[in-house]
């Protein structure tokens, strides 16, 4: 079965990108930028009538093998399935966005037994960034950029609970993943000094997405509000891709390894709790132990440091 959809056609720039959550919202937007600059995009999302839409946009901006590529990403399996379909489509990548996400206050276990917004909001980031570091190491500046909500969340994980099996609804379902990006951005940035693979973290500010709407657990009184919020939310879509896009592809953009940004491209001081190593341990080890299967083949440590570098030396990326 064809699963793909790609576009093809005239000049490109040499530099391809990858952005997840590109059929709708921020990632959209991005994937619009990333595509006026030159880029060869691909798109990951569930969607495909939009996913396709997507990609003949793409196309009308700037013709070349732009692709869309299905898949669930609250599932390790589909995630590591798109990752090796990415791998097969290009020697190289020179940004990687994840935008796909989710709003969600109520806790839900997927088939593979992980609480769904976890797995969707962090762990398939940590797997696809995994995965695709090879790539992105072989580009001459390759960009790894989280969008989620840099800085802005204190640290709810409970190691002993990571599924939520016993964990409170709320906000800090979705909370707990978003600081989970941070805690990843900083341990990513630190494994792979010495690299030319960058790693950011981004707030895009409250934006007029669909992100409301396709919230889970919201209260009856917050959903029947949404429409009212949609209308007072006065940033675009288009203005919330700014700073991803900018991170992803300028090259004023070099030397921002671990830095977190907000909207507008504006620097945002990295809290001390996701600095904190031994909560960014506890989380990377976790996460390798969730996604063992699919590391397996990775060669080496699969181009990041294997370990914590002592205090002031940089460990050599392998
Ligand atoms: N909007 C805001 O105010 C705001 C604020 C702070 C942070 N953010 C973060 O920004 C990111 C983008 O948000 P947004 O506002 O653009 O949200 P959105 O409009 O709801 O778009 C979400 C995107 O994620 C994709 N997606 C959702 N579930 C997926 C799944 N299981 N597998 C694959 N793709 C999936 C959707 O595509 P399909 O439906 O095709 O799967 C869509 O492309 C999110 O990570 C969000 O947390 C947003």
């Amino acid at each position: 079965m064809d699963t793909t959809t790609g576009s093809g056609g005239g000049a490109e720039s040499g530099r391809t990108s990858l952005v997840t959550g590109g059929t709708g919202g921020i990632g959209r937007a991005v994937a619009m930028r990333l595509a006026r600059r030159g880029d060869r995009v691909i798109i990951v999302g569930r969607d495909r009538e939009r996913g396709e839409a997507v990609v003949a946009a793409l196309h009308a901006i700037h013709p070349a093998r732009h692709l869309f590529l299905p898949a669930d990403l609250s599932l390790l399996a589909d995630t590591d399935r798109v990752a090796t379909l990415i791998a097969a489509s290009t020697r190289r990548l020179d940004a990687a966005v994840f935008c796909a996400g989710v709003l969600s206050t109520i806790p839900e276990w997927t088939e593979e037994g992980l609480e769904r917004a976890l797995a969707l909001n962090y762990l398939s980031r940590f797997l696809l960034a995994r995965r695709l570091i090879p790539l992105l190491r072989a580009a001459p500046s390759g960009r790894l950029v989280l969008v989620a909500n840099a800085g802005r969340y204190k640290d709810s994980l409970d190691f002993d609970d990571l599924q939520h099996r016993r964990g409170r609804r709320g906000l800090a379902v979705s909370g707990r993943t978003q600081f989970a990006n941070d805690l990843l951005a900083v341990e990513l940035a630190e494994r792979l000094i010495g690299t030319r693979v960058e790693v950011t973290c981004v707030f895009p500010g409250v934006t007029r997405t669909e992100v409301f709407r396709n919230a889970v657990g919201l209260p009856r009184l917050v959903r029947l509000a949404v429409p009212l919020l949609q209308h007072l939310i006065r940033q675009t879509p288009e203005e919330a891709a700014e700073t991803p896009a900018y991170l992803a592809g300028d090259e004023r953009a070099t030397g921002t390894n671990g830095m977190f940004f907000g909207p507008r491209r504006k620097v945002i001081a990295v809290p001390e709790r996701a600095s904190n190593p031994e909560r960014r341990r506890l989380l990377w080890e976790a996460s390798e132990a969730l996604a063992a299967p699919y590391l397996a083949n990775l060669a080496g440590t699969g181009g990041v440091a294997a370990a914590r570098p002592s205090a002031g030396s940089p460990p050599a990326a392998a």
